[in-house]
């Protein structure tokens, strides 16, 4: 069963990690998928595939405009769209330079406004749409050193449930966020390579999960598809934690080796 068949869908950040997994599922279940990034995919068919790339800077106005009405142009219509583009760094507040904030809400919060607010008319000429925000168990509950971080992702949270409440009869345009524990990417494995012992950091990470290991890309492609899909077509304004039960067990465990890793 094709879960998304002939719908186009457009999914920011997508050359990898998170993001190039949601594409290619997309892509596997019968959508038309064009991934919106500043990095370049590495794609071999740019053109005419049913995954293709264009380049994007979520946080930069008249580039999301142009790649959207790019999208419409080639495809005619625009019923997906996946707000995945993030970029993470750790730091206590007192040490985040204005420079920091403003960077990560430009990517992480403005980005998700932007890539929206221009989605919303020709998903209303479509009939309807689906947008998914990727957002973070750390929009929830806090790792240390996340301020800036935690703060975009609780307002990709909130702008998730306006975005329901305003968009649903206005553009029949659902909107659900997915928060996505601890996924194994380029961006985490950064995390290890700095570690004096990456093994035992790796198994310690891995006991926070009671499913017994980290999350994987695909993970949250399979949820972040299913939400997508006409399948979750009552389903609008929630958020959606895939993390391996991590946030249901509470513990200190992490926040101890976060404290000796940065002597707090
Ligand atoms: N990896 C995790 O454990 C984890 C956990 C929770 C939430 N998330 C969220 O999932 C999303 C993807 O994370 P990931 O781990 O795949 O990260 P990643 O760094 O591997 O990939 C992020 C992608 O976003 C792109 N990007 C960055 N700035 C951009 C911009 N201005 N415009 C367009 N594209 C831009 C990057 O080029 C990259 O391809 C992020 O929103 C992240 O906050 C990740």
């Amino acid at each position: 069963m094709d879960m998304v068949k002939d719908k186009v869908a457009v999914v920011t950040g997508g050359s990898r990690g998170i993001g190039r997994s949601i594409a290619q599922k997309l892509c596997d279940e019968g959508a038309f998928v064009v991934i919106g990034d500043v990095m370049d995919a590495g794609l071999d068919d740019k053109e005419t595939s049913s995954l293709s790339y264009m380049r994007l800077d979520v946080s930069d106005a008249g580039s999301v405009r142009q790649v959207i009405q790019d999208v419409v142009d080639r495809y005619g219509r625009l019923d997906i769209l996946v707000n995945n583009a993030g970029i993470m760094f750790e730091r206590l507040m007192e040490e985040t330079a204005e420079e920091d904030w403003d960077r990560m809400m430009n990517i992480n919060v403005k980005g998700v406004f932007l890539c929206s607010r221009y989605a919303l008319a020709p998903m209303r000429e479509s009939g309807g749409g689906a947008i998914v925000n990727i957002g973070s168990i750390e929009g929830i509950v806090n790792n240390p050193m996340h301020t800036a971080y935690a703060a975009s992702k609780g307002a990709v949270h909130a702008m998730t449930r306006a975005v329901a409440v305003d968009e649903g009869h206005r553009s029949r345009v659902r909107c659900n966020s997915v928060c996505p524990g601890w996924i194994n990417t380029e961006l985490n494995a950064a995390y290890f390579d700095q570690l004096k012992y990456p093994e035992q950091g790796i198994k310690a990470i891995e006991k926070l999960h009671p499913v017994g290991r980290m999350g994987t890309p695909e993970d949250i492609a399979n949820m972040v598809c299913w939400l997508a899909s006409d399948q979750a077509g009552f389903v609008s304004g929630q958020q959606f934690v895939v993390d391996g039960g991590r946030t249901a067990r509470p513990t200190l465990a992490d926040f101890d080796a976060m404290e000796k890793k940065y002597e707090i």
